[in-house]
């Protein structure tokens, strides 16, 4: 059995599946949320006791040993990660570790800590001749050790650690035949915040952070329409995002026209400013479709807005599509189960 498990910022998820003859049988899925569920979701008081708390929780509930997982493979968040494609010259392997660590340094926030780096040639560039492509994942020690930590406080035997946009496109190409040309870019909408990753075949790898998340969309709605927290999430969960619009009714009328700028426009903004960068980056723009994932893709309208207004087709995605075994497991929002589901495969990918 091989374990996913993505510790989030407000959901713990795990995935377990067995490597099968033509690919996985998925065995168990669930989540377990972080904080107090009565409360207003508030990231300022998560502290590491709460993930331990609801990391074992979930296996509790889930009636699962961990312990019994060939290998458990949890994920770093993009934030604290640099996941980059590096073009270089031709050079021996000691020099080329010693100018991936020196190009590391440059995009991680660097904590007092080393870098710690992992990377793999892709090929040869192939535009200029005597250059490779190199893939290159950083991180600080201090960040993976704050994260094995977390894993042996919940008493668990760290394993495969790791990112979470690397994972976020594995599940992709698990699931979904890659195009032979053009982009795919997907973006999993957390809690605090979403993650956006373009590639395609032979095409550069590229990730970002965008610093707005599901909490942020009910945090504007709880704010509008002057409601509490869980009552604006229950809302947003069932109406999305229209219940956010300004009230046009007849005593505010003075209003109309006046297009108020929302929290989904500024996702939808950073995501647009993103795609033009990458496109200025590499001089390619055919983007494909854009796939939401996270527990916040499934609010209500979300696809039809980026659809609109990148004029992208847009859809959320299912990582559990037409895998053997999901039918038999119950998964409220399967989207939000991307990564986790990722991290699971990775280990039958590395370790056979
Ligand atoms: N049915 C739903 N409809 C809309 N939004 C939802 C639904 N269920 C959960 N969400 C939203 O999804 C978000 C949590 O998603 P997810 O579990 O992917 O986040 P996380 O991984 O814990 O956070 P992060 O990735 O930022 O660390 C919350 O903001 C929550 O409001
Ligand atoms: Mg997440």
């Amino acid at each position: 059995m091989y374990l996913g498990l993505d510790i989030g910022r407000q959901y713990v998820k795990m995935v377990a599946a067995d490597k099968t003859k033509n690919g996985y049988k998925l065995i168990d899925a669930g989540s377990r949320l972080i904080p107090d569920p009565n409360s207003a979701y508030d990231p300022e008081k998560i502290d590491q006791s709460h993930y331990v708390i609801a990391v074992k929780e979930l296996f509790r509930q889930q009636g699962l040993n961990p312990k019994k997982a060939k290998v458990m493979i949890s994920g770093i968040n993009g934030s604290s990660a640099s996941i980059k494609q590096i073009t270089t010259m031709e050079m021996p392997s000691d020099e080329l570790k010693s100018a991936m660590t020196f190009e590391a340094r440059k995009h991680i926030p660097m904590d007092g800590t080393d870098a710690v780096i992992d990377y793999q040639i892709l090929g040869s560039n192939k535009k200029e001749v005597d250059k490779i492509d190199v893939g290159l994942v950083a991180c600080t020690k201090g960040v993976l050790n704050n994260h094995i930590d977390l894993l042996k406080e919940c008493g668990l035997k760290p394993g495969v650690v790791d990112v979470n946009p690397i994972a976020m496109s594995n599940a992709f190409s698990f699931i979904k035949d890659m195009p032979e040309d053009g982009l795919v870019v997907m973006l999993d909408i957390g809690a605090i915040s979403s993650t956006l990753v373009v590639y395609g075949k032979g095409e550069q790898f590229f990730t970002r952070d965008l610093p707005i998340g599901g909490h942020h969309f009910v945090k504007e709605l709880s704010e509008k329409k002057e409601i509490g927290y869980t009552e604006a999430q229950d809302l947003l969960f069932r109406d999305g995002i229209t219940s956010t619009k300004a009230d046009t009714s007849s005593e505010n009328i003075d209003q109309v026209g006046i297009a108020e700028r929302t929290v989904y426009d500024n996702l939808v903004e950073d995501m647009r400013r993103s795609l033009r960068f990458y496109a200025k980056q590499t001089g390619q723009s055919f983007f494909l479709k854009i796939f939401l994932t996270g527990g916040a893709a499934a609010t209500p309208g979300l696809t039809a807005i980026v659809n609109e207004k990148l004029n992208i087709e847009c859809a959320v995605f299912d990582p559990f599509d037409s895998v053997d075994g999901a039918g038999d497991i119950s998964i409220s929002n399967p989207s939000q189960y991307t990564t986790a589901l990722g991290l699971g495969i990775r280990g039958g990918m590395d370790l056979g």
